[in-house]
């Protein structure tokens, strides 16, 4: 698929901006603070209702504004589509989809496929393991739209259950009355059922891009892997062994089952996907902590690039989002990395200056500079 055209009102540095895209490459180039990331980081919401910048959505409505709009043209083979998300920080953001009446936000997921490579990514390999969980779980919902609700689901539960074991532990640390924890059984059942559900599609999805990840990082650092990625279970290794949705729900219901006293104790959940983690290594070590500042990179990219493939191979395209990579590379990754997106249906590219975007990426060229974004003739 590809964006035909979109368009920005009070989003970021924008108060108003029409874009109209080609498919292939398009470069945005401009000075440093121009709204270059702004336009590409406004994509990326649509394909996963958040910003690869930001945890909230107030920094994405322009300062003074109180609701942003991004609206998108689409088109997929021969369909065509409007996607349209409004967004109110501290209320209920809406959504529309053809200019129809409203959908749930969550409806959108799916329709728009991307993939972003910024330099926030380095935070994949370096960063915590909730950058990774995202990693994972936004990757799951563009495979499988889905199961956007089933995270909902796991959230909900997940923080109704760590109510209750806050109250329970405040309960005992006071000497209160002891509560009723078969409420508490009730609850493990609920968090396992979706849990479950949840490393599911973790687990398959981490097979999946195992090869893919490492052949992409052969294509960007030769001889420099192999990759090895591992999933770290907070349910242990009942959950190492369980080989289908069923036996992950008693895998996990049984780890709660053990970790009930603790949990009592410290009055939060101690199992399940929020504690899990993605180990990343390099050869036979982890690549947080040991990989060089250049491997880490080439890491992070070639996570996303697989990410791309993956997406590819599954049926519709996604877009391609490019934010101020090239920059960082040196001449033979530039090289490596151009050839390798060059014949995508749609990369968005963004730079600093012209020098930047590799010449094999021949497209459109936009200037962006104090809030307007125009078409280069070249
Ligand atoms: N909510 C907002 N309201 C108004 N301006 C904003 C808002 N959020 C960000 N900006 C402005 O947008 C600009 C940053 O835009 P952006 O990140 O797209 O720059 P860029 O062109 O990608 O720059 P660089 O080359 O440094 O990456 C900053 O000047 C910032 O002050
Ligand atoms: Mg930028």
């Amino acid at each position: 698929m590809h964006v035909s055209h979109l368009s920005l009102a009070d989003f970021r540095s924008y108060a108003r901006v029409e874009v109209a895209l080609d498919p292939g490459v398009t470069a945005f180039v401009g000075p440093n603070g121009q709204g270059k990331t702004n336009l590409v980081e406004a994509v990326g919401y649509l394909a996963t209702l958040g910003s690869h910048r930001v945890s909230s959505d107030a920094p994405l409505v322009r300062m003074g504004a109180d609701r942003a709009i991004i609206r998108a043209a689409l088109v997929q083979g021969e369909r065509q589509q409007l996607v349209e998300l409004e967004l109110n920080p501290g209320k209920a953001n809406r959504a529309r989809i053809n200019r129809s009446s409203q959908v749930r936000p969550r409806d959108v997921l799916g329709i728009v496929r991307t993939v972003l490579f910024a330099p926030e990514d380095l935070a994949l390999v370096k960063g915590d393991p909730g950058e990774r969980r995202r990693f994972l779980d936004e990757l799951i919902t563009a495979r499988v739209p889905r199961m956007a609700g089933v995270r909902a689901d796991y959230d909900r539960v997940l923080k109704q259950r760590n109510t209750l074991l806050k109250t329970a532990a405040l309960a005992r640390r006071h000497g209160g009355r002891q509560m009723d924890l078969s409420t508490l059984d009730v609850w493990d059942q609920h968090l396992a059922r979706a849990g479950a559900e949840l490393l599911a599609q973790r687990l398959d999805l981490i097979a999946t891009l195992r090869p893919l990840a490492d052949k992409a990082y052969e294509q960007l650092a030769p001889g420099g892997g192999p990759l090895g990625l591992e999933y770290r279970g907070s349910a242990g290794e009942a959950m190492a062994a369980a080989t289908n949705r069923e036996e992950l729900y008693g895998a996990l219901l049984a780890a709660l089952g053990e970790a009930r006293k603790s949990e009592i104790e410290r009055g939060v959940t101690l199992v399940g996907p929020h504690r899990d983690d993605l180990l990343l290594k390099l050869g036979q070590l982890p690549a947080k902590g040991y990989a060089s500042h250049g491997e880490s990179w080439s890491y992070a990219l070639a996570l996303r690039l697989a990410s791309y493939e993956l997406l590819r191979a599954e049926g519709n395209e996604p877009v391609l989002v490019l934010d101020d990579v090239f920059a960082e590379l040196d001449a033979r990754r530039r090289e490596r990395l151009a050839e390798l997106v060059a014949p995508g249906e749609q990369v968005l590219v963004t730079a600093a200056v012209d020098d930047d975007v590799p010449g094999v990426l021949v497209g459109a060229r936009y200037a962006v500079s104090g809030g307007t974004v125009e078409r280069v003739d070249r």
